[in-house]
């Protein structure tokens, strides 16, 4: 079901600081920052050669980000995004084996202009997941 890993997203404390770091210090294309109020979250993307990493950083005071970032305050790993051809299929197929999507499990417009998905952590090793149509 799932394809290309399409990204791993970092919430960072200060984005400007962590975009410096990708493009003076490890030598990465970043992009500018982005605002996604919908999302809680302002985005940076690095373009590596295979894959993208999404910088993230709190939006707002409701933002969902701002919790992990309470409990990381250096910044750290949130989630991983794989890459799906049907988003709705993979959902129904997915909660037919017992997992569960956050959220109202209805695809949202992701960072890409295309549909994402979460998947709770718990019934994925302990990790976050994003799937996004492509
Ligand atoms: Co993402």
């Amino acid at each position: 079901m799932i394809g290309k890993l399409n990204h791993v997203a970092v919430v960072v404390p200060d984005l400007t600081a962590a975009s410096a770091i990708y493009r003076d210090i490890l030598g990465a294309k970043v992009s500018t920052p982005v605002d996604m109020p919908e999302h809680g979250v302002t985005t940076v993307f690095v373009e590596l050669p295979n894959t993208k990493i999404e910088l993230l950083q709190p939006l707002g005071d409701e933002s969902p980000t701002s919790k992990f970032l309470h409990r990381n305050p250096n910044g750290g790993m949130h989630h991983v995004c794989y890459e799906v051809a049907d988003i709705i299929a993979a959902r129904d197929s997915l909660v037919a084996a017992g997992a569960r999507v956050l959220g109202d499990a209805e695809p949202k417009i992701g960072a890409h202009n295309k549909p994402v998905l979460f998947l709770h952590p718990k019934d994925f090793c302990g990790t976050l997941i994003e799937l996004e149509q492509i």
